[in-house]
């Protein structure tokens, strides 16, 4: 709901320079401290997994982490971390992707996810797709299916929504927020 949003976006707070200058950083902490914010943003979470039909909700290392594994609880459905490479200790499928400079690695436990699971995938910021297409990559090499994604923030200056439809294959992208 637009009162909904009004209230997530009035607890987001832009940091100029940071983590380099001429980049504003969205800081989603505030959001986090108040209980009223968190909540409502669970809760559409939660309604979203419900429209998805999502089956597991994959939380994104780390500031997706925070926002999902809520919503999974709510949901009543299991969590499963995507985590930055080297950090899960079972059999893991890895992705590479781009970063601003140089390559990133994430990782998923290859038994996690399964053909049947219709899984919905849930970070904090989209900017320039490149995490959540990788993560979009491990679901499906996992032979599972995507639901769909959901993220806080669109970055709408950056093409990441572009760069992200072909691996949704039709599968919808919310975004709450659009900066
Ligand atoms: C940030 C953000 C998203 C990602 C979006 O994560 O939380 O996950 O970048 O960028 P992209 O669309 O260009 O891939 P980051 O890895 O910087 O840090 P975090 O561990 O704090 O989530
Ligand atoms: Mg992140």
């Amino acid at each position: 709901t637009p009162e909904v949003r009004e209230l997530l976006l009035s607890r987001i707070t832009d940091v100029v320079d940071y983590p380099k200058p001429g980049v504003v950083f969205k800081d989603i902490t505030p959001l986090l401290a108040d209980p009223k914010a968190f909540g409502a943003l669970t809760d559409t979470l939660v309604e979203l997994a419900g429209r998805y039909g999502a089956t597991k909700i994959v939380g994104l290392e780390a500031r997706g982490f925070i926002l999902a594994a809520p919503v999974a609880v709510k949901a009543g459905i299991g969590f499963i971390p995507v985590r930055k490479a080297g950090k899960l200790p079972g059999a893991t499928l890895a992705q590479a992707y781009e970063l601003e400079y140089g390559t990133a690695e994430i990782e998923v436990h290859a038994e996690d996810l399964s053909a049947g699971d219709r899984v919905m995938v849930i970070d904090d910021v989209l900017a320039t797709g490149g995490t959540a297409e990788a993560s979009l990559e491990l679901i499906r090499r996992a032979g599972a299916e995507v639901a769909g994604v959901a993220v806080l923030m669109e970055l709408s200056f950056l093409p990441g929504r572009e760069k992200l439809s072909g691996a949704l294959a039709g599968a919808p992208l919310d975004a709450l927020i659009v900066v």
